[in-house]
């Protein structure tokens, strides 16, 4: 115990100078508690205000889809690229040294596979997210599917009751069944109901026609899926479009791990997300490197 006789009575207060009442810098989630925002600001970058997530959740619906194969071998020389790596625990147990020190998007839903009806999900248990130093619980939510979609909300809802009872934030990921169309209209309904039910963060696709309806209607911050493989100047158009009309950034997965150099690639994916390079710019960087 400290010795009562040697306090000293205290004698700078800064009296001039006003406590500072610090904003937050990501959208919409300046009421937060202070174990959700370190979480979040693990994942966006502070100066761009920006994540690069690299997700290779895949072989939970997919199995070892190509360039998944060997997570060792492919992911790992990745990760230390990323800002957030997101994936499920049974690859971050096996896999994933737990040294890197990378905020961890947790795949929190886990149901039916690409072999039978998509969507099909139940959520995980919270205290095995707290276990696994999870940053974020992702949760997919299938808005417009006749037989999922309040399944995945009520998933979605009780994600949101659970990671707040431990500071942990939920990010939404739209799903898009075989029937819709992934237009502003519809991204933007699936993106801003996943924010009404309490998403702190949402992740949805791109759309070339009227994207920042969609970034403007959801007061949270969105990041883009990659989607499937495109060309890889292409992809990173993609990423620049996406980030020039509101996105905090992507959670991209096959347009890194299948593009020739993933490295080279996660690099300039980078570059355009938090440097604001040009699309030109950061595509004769990943050539250099190959
Ligand atoms: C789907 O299985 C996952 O949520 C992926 O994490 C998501 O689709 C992002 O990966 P990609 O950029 O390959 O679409």
């Amino acid at each position: 115990m400290a010795d009562n006789d040697s306090v000293q009575s205290g004698k700078n207060f800064g009296i001039e100078t006003p406590q500072k009442t610090e904003g937050y810098f990501l959208k919409g989630l300046s009421h937060l508690d202070w174990g959700m925002k370190d979480r979040l600001s693990g994942i966006f970058n502070q100066q761009s205000g920006k994540t690069v997530m690299l997700a290779f959740d895949h072989g939970y619906i997919m199995g070892p889809t190509s360039g998944l194969e060997r997570i060792d071998l492919t992911i790992v020389p990745l990760i230390e690229y990323a800002d957030c790596i997101m994936c499920t625990r049974g690859i971050l147990r096996s896999v994933v040294p737990p040294t890197f020190n990378k905020a961890v998007s947790l795949r929190y839903s886990a149901g039916s596979t690409i072999l039978t009806d998509l969507n099909d999900e139940c959520i995980m248990d919270i205290d095995e997210a707290v276990r696994l130093n999870a940053s974020l619980l992702a949760v997919m939510v299938a808005v417009g599917d006749p037989k999922h979609e309040g399944l995945t909300i009520r998933n979605l809802t009780k994600t949101v009751d659970a990671g707040t009872k431990f500071g942990i934030p939920t990010m939404g990921v739209t799903a898009v069944g075989k029937e819709l169309v992934r237009d502003a209209r519809y991204l933007a309904m699936a993106s801003r109901v996943c924010a009404e039910n309490g998403a702190h963060v949402v992740k949805t696709y791109y759309c070339e026609k009227d994207f920042e309806q969609v970034t403007n209607s959801v007061p949270v911050p969105i990041v883009i899926a990659g989607g499937k493989k495109l060309p890889e100047k292409e992809a990173l158009e993609m990423a620049y479009r996406a980030v020039n009309e509101g996105a905090a950034g992507v959670d991209m997965g096959r347009n890194i791990f299948q593009a020739k150099n993933p490295v080279a690639m996660i690099k300039a994916v980078r570059e355009v997300v938090h440097y604001g390079a040009k699309p030109e710019e950061a595509f004769k960087k990943w050539l250099a490197e190959n």
